[in-house]
């Protein structure tokens, strides 16, 4: 059966957008439960400026306080050397380097060009020789972008080409505002898979537009087999108009589950956790679709 790596990102890219900080003691906890749900990788925080992502202002608290399990990699993201430095300082497994193609977003989400990001990343990668960290390039905005519009393939070969050149050791394809289509995807991703035959490559999609769950079929169909998700569809980038959540962890693992591919995700567990969600954001309206319909499944009394 085909295993699909499921990676959770709610602590990240789902926290950062909320109106309401999540106090750190309850983003420990609620890590702590998702690190025995058999997800992959769980992205933990930003190492990022308080005042840019206030939500994620106790990223050293965090990473330091998870109780961490060794089959899961613990990853943070990182813009810059600052960050990266904390990182290391904090022991996490992987940093999350993230550079937008779009020269427009780049700007607006880390203050920097493409170039100084890319040359950040550079000394970035040198600051981590001798460790054992891991280093993910995420290239934002990878299949349009909010303000430039399309963005080529060829502008991302080349740029996983330098992430690679670079000496990442993974990388990530993000749509970060949902305007990924599955033809698109499933075109680029069979490409990539072609060209860089032995790099893990994960999908990092938003359902702003609905695409989402379409997407990662497609994803699958051109060779792909990692995904982040984020519990109950939270999420969303605060520096491009209109974001919203990522796709939703238990909607995808149900989905996955349901065509027979394998996730070693907890489904049941990850949709008891994703039901305390409400409380915890202080909002009713998660996106989820599983934690209202239940699961297909879950049969009715007549
Ligand atoms: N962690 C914590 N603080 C940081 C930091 C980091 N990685 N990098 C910079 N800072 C602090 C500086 O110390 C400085 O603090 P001060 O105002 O108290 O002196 C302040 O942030 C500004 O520093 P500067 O180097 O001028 O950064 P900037 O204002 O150009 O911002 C980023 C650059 C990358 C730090 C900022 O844009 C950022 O954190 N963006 C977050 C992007 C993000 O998370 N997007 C969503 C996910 S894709
Ligand atoms: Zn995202």
């Amino acid at each position: 059966m085909t295993f699909i790596h499921i990676q959770e990102v709610i602590a990240r890219d789902g926290f950062q957008i909320e109106k309401h900080f999540v106090p750190t003691n309850e983003k420990v906890n609620l890590i702590n439960e998702l690190s025995t749900c058999g997800y992959s990788k769980i992205e933990v925080t930003s190492f990022v400026s308080p005042k840019a992502v206030p939500n994620l202002s106790d990223a050293k608290e965090v990473a330091t306080s998870i109780k961490r399990q060794p089959d899961v990699t613990y990853v943070a993201l990182v813009p810059n050397l600052r960050g990266a430095q904390d990182a290391i300082a904090a022991n996490i497994d992987e940093i999350n380097l993230v550079m937008s193609a779009s020269e427009t977003h780049n700007t607006k989400n880390v203050r920097q060009t493409k170039t100084e990001s890319l040359q950040q990343f550079e000394q970035i990668i040198h600051e981590t020789k001798g460790t054992d960290m891991l280093v993910n390039g995420s290239i934002a905005t990878s299949f349009g972008c909010p303000f430039e519009g399309s963005i080529s393939e060829n502008e991302i070969l080349s740029i996983i080409d330098s992430y690679v050149t670079m000496g990442m050791d993974s990388i990530t394809l993000a749509d970060t505002t949902g305007m990924a289509n599955p033809k698109q995807v499933e075109k680029l991703v069979s490409k990539v898979c072609k060209l860089f035959v032995d790099l893990p490559l994960t999908l990092h999609f938003h359902n702003t537009r609905g695409m989402g769950l379409a997407n990662v079929v497609a994803a699958i169909n051109g060779g792909a087999n990692r995904f982040d998700s984020s519990l109950g569809g939270i999420g969303g980038c605060p520096f491009a108009p209109g974001a919203t959540g990522n796709i939703c962890t238990e909607d995808t693992v149900h989905m996955l589950t349901e065509m027979g591919l394998q996730t070693n995700i907890d489904l049941d567990k990850v949709i008891a956790l994703s039901k305390k969600l409400p409380a915890l954001l202080q909002r009713a309206d998660i996106p989820g679709q599983i934690v209202k319909a239940g699961k297909v499944s879950d049969l009715h009394q007549p």
